[in-house]
């Protein structure tokens, strides 16, 4: 049986699971005093410090410098809200696009059952739970959304009498094929669009694709295992979180919490890196127990071979997806592609862990429309960030020279990598993106309980900083940069933080958020993150959704749409108690968004039975383009 507590735990309580207070220190103690009036001081002390760090357009964005920017605001911002329910503005409407369990071709029509969920033999015929990360393609006059699982919840998937712990292989089977990634048609009905049953581009990869590992770690011994002796092929991508788009059309889903996969039947082997990367133990959802793969005394190498950026072609359902070794292996939230101005690529890479680092993929080649792809993302340089309390910053090469590691060594462990060249410890690094109207990017830094109490897992120091400066951070905030010489290729940076989440209701310190944020707009937990064309900034919130005290008037999680030239931010969007908002995309006409609506509560959108993850679209009544 795996411990039943384990799968009910956030993937973040999980790292604290896997990674422990020490015992003895008293540590809610020490924890409540931080949260005393001295340790809100010190917080806002150093807030005081930094308070240079946001740019002098927030501290001028009062009411009417909001009014006069008000007109890039194509809706009438929202109320919070507290219901089982999707609310999006009067000038727009809504529906459920496709649900978990939905048939993607006709033979698993009708496969979901409220009682029974889905049967294993129509798992992988089915759009998978836990709907995250996603972006739309153009493939030969067709429009295919790709789309992440993240993760299945056993308790509503398996059988009643299995309480929500796999008994057999096909049980795990069943867990492991609602996971992975979904490629669909999709096609304008006139009302919202609508899956292509059939397509033959639809698409399921899951635990179970054969996938190509490439790049500098592709063949070493790291990486090699009992069923893979040469280490160069993978089965399966895992817990997928957030999405990137190659500038050439292919699809990036980032495997994030891997760690939890993996769990040892006998004798435990002591991995190089299983402790920074929460490795060990029993695995969150037993499937060692019935599969040789994910037990830690059979194939201890395993989890190397997964936490990367994986690259999946939509347009051909045959293709073999390729694990990119070079963009590193760690928890990977999103992977933001930009063409730098000098003509390499650059991709940017969160590691969602509290005290973990924001990173910088750099292709050696350089990229030109039309032009041969090939070794563009196996061949580069992989960089950690360092912000400075003088608001410049620095992207500190991981190479042999600088980190004393091997350059196999560097991607297999990339976080001691980043240890070793001193980068910024961070609060939870999710979506980063980039303004397609300047040279800018943003990276929501979601929350941080461990912020100046605790060490990451490495023992770094995460002490409060200027990028990161509050104490025991619930709310999180956005930190912006623009590169050098406007060439996201430079290797310097000038940053500030494009908003603090905060509550100016409950605090009138620095956890009463920035200048931009007030009674009408307020939000914890920035996480999903995307630009529209218009250059207007998309914030998705996975955060505390009880609506009570420190998170008093933020209801339910929102999307909001912030404006980078005036910090004005609005709320567009509200989902299910319980539900986070994540993924987004829009249509090619851009009429239509695509949003993720993950893990919901009551009986959302059915109304009976279990809630469903889903992907909702939202369009404007009048048909006008907003994305
Ligand atoms: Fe899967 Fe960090 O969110
Ligand atoms: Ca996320
Ligand atoms: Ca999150």
């Amino acid at each position: 049986m795996v411990d039943q507590s384990l799968t009910d735990l956030s993937w973040d309580d999980f790292d604290e699971h896997r990674d422990p207070r020490p015992e003895g220190n008293q540590f809610d103690e020490i924890v409540d005093k931080a949260i005393s009036r001295r340790g809100f001081l010190g917080g806002a002390l150093a807030f005081g410090s930094g308070a240079a760090v946001f740019g002098t357009g927030l501290f001028n964005s009062t009411s009417a410098a909001q009014a006069a920017s008000h007109a890039k605001f194509s809706f009438t911002p929202i109320d919070i809200a507290t219901d089982y329910a999707v609310h999006v503005p009067a000038e727009y409407d809504h529906k459920v696009l496709v649900r978990w369990g939905d048939a993607l071709w006709s033979e698993a029509n009708g496969a979901y059952s409220a009682e029974n969920g889905v049967s294993v033999d129509m798992s992988d015929k089915v759009f998978g739970e836990n709907t995250d990360g996603m972006e739309l393609f153009e493939v030969n006059g067709k429009q295919l959304i790709a789309v992440n699982s993240e993760y299945v919840n056993p308790k509503i998937n398996l059988p009643k009498e299995a309480e929500g712990s796999p008994r057999n292989a096909d049980e795990v089977t069943l867990l492991k094929n609602l996971q992975g990634v979904t490629v669909m048609e999709v096609a304008d009905n006139g009302k919202g669009y609508e899956v292509v049953v059939d397509s033959p581009y639809n698409r399921r990869i899951t635990h179970e694709t054969v996938m190509t590992l490439a790049g500098p770690l592709a063949g070493h011994p790291l990486v090699q295992t009992n069923a893979d002796p040469k280490g160069m092929t993978v089965k399966g991508t895992m817990n997928n979180c957030g999405s990137g788009k190659t500038l050439w059309g292919t699809y990036l889903t980032c495997e994030e919490n891997f760690n939890g996969y993996f769990g040892a039947t006998g004798a435990e082997p002591v991995g190089e890196g299983y402790k920074r990367y929460g490795i060990g133990g029993e695995g969150r959802y037993g499937y060692e127990k019935f599969d040789a793969r994910y037990d830690l005394s059979q194939e201890p190498n395993e989890p190397h071979r997964h936490g990367f950026i994986t690259e999946i072609d939509p347009a051909n359902p045959d293709s073999v997806p390729v694990k990119r070794t070079a963009l590193g292996r760690f928890k990977h939230e999103n992977a933001e592609m930009v063409h730098a101005k000098d003509g390499r690529i650059v991709v940017y890479l969160g590691d969602d862990e509290r005290g973990e680092y924001l990173y910088r993929y750099v292709s050696n080649g350089t990229y030109a429309p039309g032009r041969a792809t090939n070794g563009l993302l196996d061949d580069g340089v992989l960089y950690v960030a360092k912000f400075n309390e003088d608001q410049s910053g620095e992207w500190l090469a991981l190479t042999p020279e600088t980190t004393g590691m091997s350059a196999a060594d560097i991607l297999c462990f990339t976080r001691m990598a980043a240890s070793a060249v001193g980068g910024t410890t961070m609060d939870r690094p999710e979506w980063v993106a980039a303004n397609p109207l300047k040279a800018e990017a943003y990276c929501a830094l979601t929350n941080n309980k461990n912020r100046g109490v605790k060490p990451n897992a490495g023992g770094d120091d995460t002490s409060v900083n200027a990028v990161n400066p509050r104490e025991t951070n619930k709310y999180g905030q956005i930190v912006r940069w623009t590169p050098a010489d406007e060439n996201h290729a430079a290797d310097t940076f000038a940053w500030d933080l494009y908003v603090m989440a905060g509550n100016p209701t409950v605090y009138n310190n620095a956890y009463a958020g920035s200048e931009n944020v007030n009674a009408g707009n307020m939000f914890n937990s920035p996480d999903g993150m995307a630009f529209s064309s218009d250059g207007m900034l998309w914030i998705q919130t996975d955060g505390d959704y009880k609506n009570q005290g420190d998170f008093e008037g933020m209801g339910n999680n929102q999307m909001l749409v912030g404006d980078p030239e005036t910090g004005e931010i609005a709320r567009f969007m509200t989902v299910p108690n319980r539900a986070e908002v994540t993924g987004l995309c829009w249509s090619a006409d851009k009429t239509v968004a695509f949003v993720g609506v993950q893990h919901p509560g009551g009986s959302w959108p059915d109304g009976t039975g279990n809630p469903r993850s889903s992907v909702v679209a939202v369009w404007r009544k009048d048909g006008a383009m907003f994305g």
